[in-house]
């Protein structure tokens, strides 16, 4: 990724049908965590969040709750941003497609959409019936053979046969010009099981799709067609568009979208950002994304995460005893960046007490005081002994468990060097050597934070900063303790 050219990551836009957890957090983490990298080299970046509001998923649950729906996801919304913004995430916009701007971006697009021609000189929209297995908790149609016992892979329930007049969209057209992207790395795909997994769907061959609903009231109308509204997938994928301003402000959606475009997102999501997406796009002329980056899905006690299974963990509750930053630490620890897994909820306090209380807790504590009592505050500039310039290349390349475990690594050499070299018999030794010795030690050391305090900020944002201030101070005082032991 070149420097010069502005980024735009992206997360998910959230189904606005329940309260974030630490799923959608991580994702929001973990984009943040980009953002943060490239803004620390004062690359211009925007980082796009936001709600999923359409669709009849939605519209269901605010029936149930007895609520309209946009009552409901006027609320949804509001919760989804406080949680995210507790998490540090520093979102340029929270985008919502119940937004007028985003509608109406959305049917400028569809209008292209429809206007469109596709590299084989067909209409790229035609009208068709569709006749499929619906599952209503993903909001889409399923082939048989992606069921599993007849049933949602995801939900775990029996989708309905559903018969339909759609618009479609001429997919097949536009897959070789995708595929030959991805090949090429015009389009990255990351990790490499990510573009693995991709290059299957197109071997499995790929469907046209219905990018319109005749039974869904809750969603964009298609603006030649009222009696239709927009899948809410061709709804949503929008969304990284019209959240940089596409249909209301062109040359700051130019300045965006011609720039670096990172998603983000599960596995789960995979086929519409790395297949779809790019198609919609070629046909009305923008850009593909430069980069598509999966991360693993995480289940909970072995189960993907449900209400009704009751293992749902949210991220306010761990906010509530591991802190902001901590909470950022532990959803991001425990598997390289891509592989899927069962997240480590009982372990999180033992992890939380070694690493960030026990470890650069006490490190930056020891420290500071013995500057403060041996040295008065003052020490001479130095070398750091373990460079972290490593950490942020395996940052930029979202290798971040990696890269914590390079910082830590560090944390921990340090903590080990203050054992072994013994400061406080240093203090009392009466050898001007044993001086020399100590002043050496702890410039050192302060040297090491510093470095430590610039690799850690993209991922622990307030403790980067509340570390920078401190050892940036004319005279360094004790720090007050960064992480409170946790019971
Ligand atoms: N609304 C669509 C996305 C539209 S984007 C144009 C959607 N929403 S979702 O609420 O279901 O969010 C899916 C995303 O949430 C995943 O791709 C992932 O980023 C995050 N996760 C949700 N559950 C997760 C796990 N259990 N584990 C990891 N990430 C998870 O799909």
């Amino acid at each position: 990724m070149a420097r010069g050219i502005p980024l735009l990551v992206t997360t998910p836009i959230f189904y606005a049908n329940a309260a974030p957890h630490v799923g959608h957090a991580y994702t929001g983490i973990a984009s943040d965590v980009i953002a943060r990298c490239w803004r620390q080299q004062d690359r211009k970046t925007f980082l796009l969040t936001g709600t999923d509001e359409h669709g009849q998923k939605v519209a269901d649950t605010a029936a149930k709750a007895g609520v309209t729906p946009q009552a409901f996801v006027d609320q949804q919304a509001k919760v989804f941003e406080h949680v995210f913004r507790k998490l540090d995430i520093g979102f340029d916009r929270f985008i919502r497609t119940t937004e007028p701007d985003h509608i109406a971006g959305v049917q400028e697009f569809l209008q292209k959409l429809k206007a469109a021609t596709t590299p084989l000189g067909r209409p790229a929209v035609y009208q068709g019936e569709y006749s499929g297995l619906y599952c209503q908790g993903c909001e889409r149609f399923y082939t048989e053979k992606e069921l599993v016992d007849g049933k949602c892979p995801l939900h775990n329930t029996v989708p309905q046969q559903l018969v339909e007049h759609n618009w479609f969209f001429r997919l097949a057209d536009y897959l070789p010009i995708i595929q030959k992207a991805i090949a090429k790395n015009e389009l990255k795909l990351i990790p490499t099981t990510t573009k693995q997994e991709v290059l299957g769907f197109f071997k499995q061959g790929v469907q046209d799709f219905s990018i319109s609903r005749e039974r869904v009231r809750w969603g964009v109308p298609l603006p030649w067609d009222p009696t239709q509204t927009a899948y809410v997938w061709v709804d949503a994928l929008p969304n990284y568009l019209t959240g940089v301003g596409f249909g209301k402000d062109a040359k700051h959606a130019r300045n965006w979208w011609r720039g670096d475009v990172v998603h983000v997102m599960a596995r789960d999501i995979l086929k519409f950002h790395a297949v779809y997406w790019p198609a919609l796009l070629l046909a009305v002329g923008e850009p593909m994304p430069s980069t598509i980056v999966a991360h693993g899905f995480f289940t909970v006690n072995g189960q993907k995460m449900s209400k009704s299974i009751g293992n749902v963990v949210d991220p306010v509750d761990l906010i509530a005893k591991y802190g902001v930053d901590g909470t950022r630490y532990l959803l991001l620890t425990p598997f390289p960046f891509g592989q899927d897994g069962d997240l480590p909820v009982e372990r999180f306090t033992e992890r939380y007490n070694a690493d960030l209380a026990n470890g650069l807790g006490n490190l930056v504590s020891r420290t500071t005081n013995m500057v403060e009592r041996y040295a008065n505050g003052v020490v001479k500039l130095a070398k750091a002994p373990k460079s972290l310039a490593k950490t942020r290349k395996l940052t930029e390349t979202f290798q971040f468990s990696q890269a914590l475990a390079d910082i830590w690594a560090t944390v921990t050499w340090a903590n080990q060097a203050i054992d072994k070299a013994r400061p406080w018999d240093l203090a009392k030794g009466e050898h001007a050597t044993d001086a020399k010795k100590l002043a050496a030690l702890l410039a050192e050391l302060v040297a090491q934070l510093k470095e430590i305090a610039v690799a850690i900020t993209p991922y622990l944002p307030e403790t980067g900063a509340t570390l920078t201030k401190c050892l940036r101070q004319k005279k360094i005082v004790k720090a007050p303790p960064l992480f409170q032991r946790v019971v």
